[in-house]
């Protein structure tokens, strides 16, 4: 066992008893209860499982705990609430823009982080930043209109 690893989830400071080399993803499903994050390929092929780590999109699945101690790490539930959802919640919301939806808490992590650092991003780039995200229902184009709509640049 590890020395403990404190990491900020969602603006909270907690140290889960998991061992530091459990992927980030089954401490925050599994300890911390935050179940939005999906759990689709484990092996960093899929997206389903992003989070954001300092402003970084990151597949949680291959990415153990001790590898974001001390960093900030926001998942889907730390970006909206129900009362006022991160644009690209509302925006996916309004255009009806998914199927399923299980590919869609990596996507909306991935599209956050890139409007964070290009809000008037393009339909190239925004399908650039997605591009790790596999969405096999084909909403792709929805959900990437839904992106360029929350950061402005329809
Ligand atoms: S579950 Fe992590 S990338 Fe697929
Ligand atoms: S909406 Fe993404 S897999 Fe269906």
């Amino acid at each position: 066992m590890s020395d403990p690893t404190t990491v900020d989830v969602n603006g909270v400071s907690v140290t889960p008893t998991s061992d530091g080399d459990t992927p980030l993803l089954t401490v925050l499903r599994d300890e911390l209860g935050l179940l939005g994050s999906r759990f689709g390929c484990g092996q960093g092929l899929c997206g389903a499982c992003m989070v954001d780590v300092d402003g970084t999109a990151m597949p949680s699945c291959q990415t153990p705990l001790w590898q974001v101690a001390g960093q900030q790490v926001t998942t889907v539930e730390g970006l909206g609430t129900d009362g006022r959802p991160h644009p690209v919640q509302q925006a996916i919301l309004e255009r009806q823009a998914a199927q399923c939806g299980f590919c869609l808490s990596g996507i909306v992590v991935a599209a956050a982080a890139l409007l964070a650092e290009e809000p008037d991003a393009d339909a190239d780039r925004v399908a650039e930043a997605l591009d790790r995200n596999l969405c096999r229902c084909g909403a792709q184009r929805r959900i990437i209109d839904a992106v360029l709509a929350a950061g402005g640049a329809r």
